[in-house]
């Protein structure tokens, strides 16, 4: 199983190019199964996760064609099943997200119940009330969710209890082949259901509003194929621009949207770094300071993202003074605390969902282990900032979403080697 072998102690300095956002590129690739035309998706990232869902759709009897820019084409004119199997599913929660775009089209779609990350319990009830809104007929037996509408979806209202990104994603898909016109309240705002929006248009459908808590989609009888660019990854740029400012660092990073980080940025900027942008780059430049500590409280988007918690969470622990770090959107993400403090950090859980961190000047290098994907990048921030020697375990949660982090990380001057022992 790969490790990461991390020589603490430097300074990140450098400049890195920002991958395709994962989180858009999951939904837009199940988004293809609504059409029957051949769909061109640039700039996705090269993850685990996406080969995960790319496997998922040869599985269903799509044709995925790969070229070597990582531009993605996908056709599926027909399926060989409409069943997405518990082995792929029960890896990765965002497999679930082929069940709205195959029962729009298909009128069926039997998804095993999801896996996932290990961060609490994270149930698809939203989605499945979506689905049943639009006239899906539901059922769950030995582990499969099971859905049919054998005459198609109709237009509906659907309230959703709680914001949740995925159900709203996963409604969307279902809405824009249905009969009459869907509005969607309370959905997610993030930016990745922008671009879901705008991919879903770039095929012919009419999805308005997505971006603010209101999403009205006007049924169309038919997709066709497109040609569509992901969007930059902003969690990955945010974990990069933590990662710097930990370690008193100097980053530029380019192919990414600022304006998509403004919560993140802020805190940065309250922790002392120096942050100028442009229209697509960032740079972050701590002058060789150590951060001041802030409080973070996660929230739905615009505010403080649940995916950058854990690494601020870590920077906060190599900060000067003292802070709160507030978890609202998962339980049980607090993983990463016990780890760190296996450096030498000094965080204390006060409950499930609230962490307080005294900072400490030094860390000290010990063995890690990974739990979930963006804890375990917090772990690697650690290990970049404590002296000697640290060797992460189970990065297999890493490469889920972080493209070729160690050659990143040495495009910044870190010592960092994966190695297999
Ligand atoms: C997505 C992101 C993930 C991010 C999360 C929150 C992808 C592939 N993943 O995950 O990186 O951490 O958004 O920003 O985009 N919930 C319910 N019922 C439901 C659905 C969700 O109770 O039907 C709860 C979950 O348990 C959780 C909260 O709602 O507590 C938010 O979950 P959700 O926004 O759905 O997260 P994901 O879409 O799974």
């Amino acid at each position: 199983m790969d490790k990461l072998l991390i020589n603490g102690g430097r300074r990140l300095d450098g400049r890195l190019r920002i991958s395709g956002a994962k989180n858009a590129a999951l939904p837009i690739l199940s988004a293809t199964l609504l059409t029957d035309q051949p769909v061109v998706i640039a700039n996705t990232p090269h993850l685990h996760d996406v080969t995960t869902m790319i496997e998922l759709l040869g599985c269903l009897g799509v044709d995925v064609v790969i070229d070597e820019k990582l531009k993605v084409e996908v056709t599926s004119r027909k399926l060989k099943q409409l069943r997405a199997p518990y082995d792929l599913v029960k890896t990765m929660r965002a497999s679930f997200l082929v069940m709205g775009p195959m029962l729009a089209r298909f009128g069926e779609a039997e998804v095993s119940l999801p896996g996932g990350c290990a961060i609490g319990s994270r149930p698809v009830d939203q989605h499945l009330k979506g689905f049943a809104a639009l006239g899906a007929e539901i059922t769950v037996e030995n582990g499969y969710v099971r859905a049919q509408a054998p005459n198609g979806l109709t237009g509906a209202e659907v309230i959703m209890d709680l914001v949740t990104v995925g159900g709203t994603e996963n409604v969307m898909m279902a809405a824009v082949l249905a009969d009459g016109k869907t509005v969607l309240k309370n959905a997610a705002r993030e930016p990745e259901i922008i671009d879901l929006g705008n991919f879903l248009n770039s095929m012919g459908a009419q999805v308005s509003g997505h971006g603010t808590e209101t999403i009205e989609i006007e049924g169309v009888t038919e997709l066709r194929g497109c040609e569509y660019s992901v969007m930059a990854d902003r969690i990955e740029t945010g974990t990069y621009l933590i990662a710097a400012a930990a370690t008193r660092g100097h980053v530029r990073l380019e192919h990414t949207d600022p304006t998509l980080l403004e919560a993140v940025l802020e805190r940065l900027r309250v922790a002392g770094a120096d942050i100028e942008t442009g229209e697509n780059w960032i740079e972050l430049d701590m002058h060789g300071e150590r951060p001041r500590a802030v409080d973070i409280e996660t929230q739905p988007y615009p505010g403080f993202p649940t995916d950058m918690q854990a690494q601020f969470l870590a920077m906060n622990a190599v900060s000067v003074g003292e802070c709160r770090v507030t978890e609202t959107i998962f339980e049980n993400r607090f993983m990463h605390v016990q780890e760190i403090n296996r450096l030498g950090a000094d965080i204390e859980l006060i409950n499930h969902s609230t962490a307080h961190v005294r900072g400490v000047e030094q860390l000290h290098a010990a063995p890690l282990m990974a739990t979930d994907l963006r804890a375990s990048f917090s772990l690697v921030i650690a290990a970049l900032v404590a002296e000697g020697r640290t060797l992460v375990d189970r990065i297999y949660h890493i490469d889920r979403g972080y493209e070729t982090i160690e050659e990143k990380l040495a495009l910044l001057g870190a010592d960092v080697q994966r190695v297999s022992r």
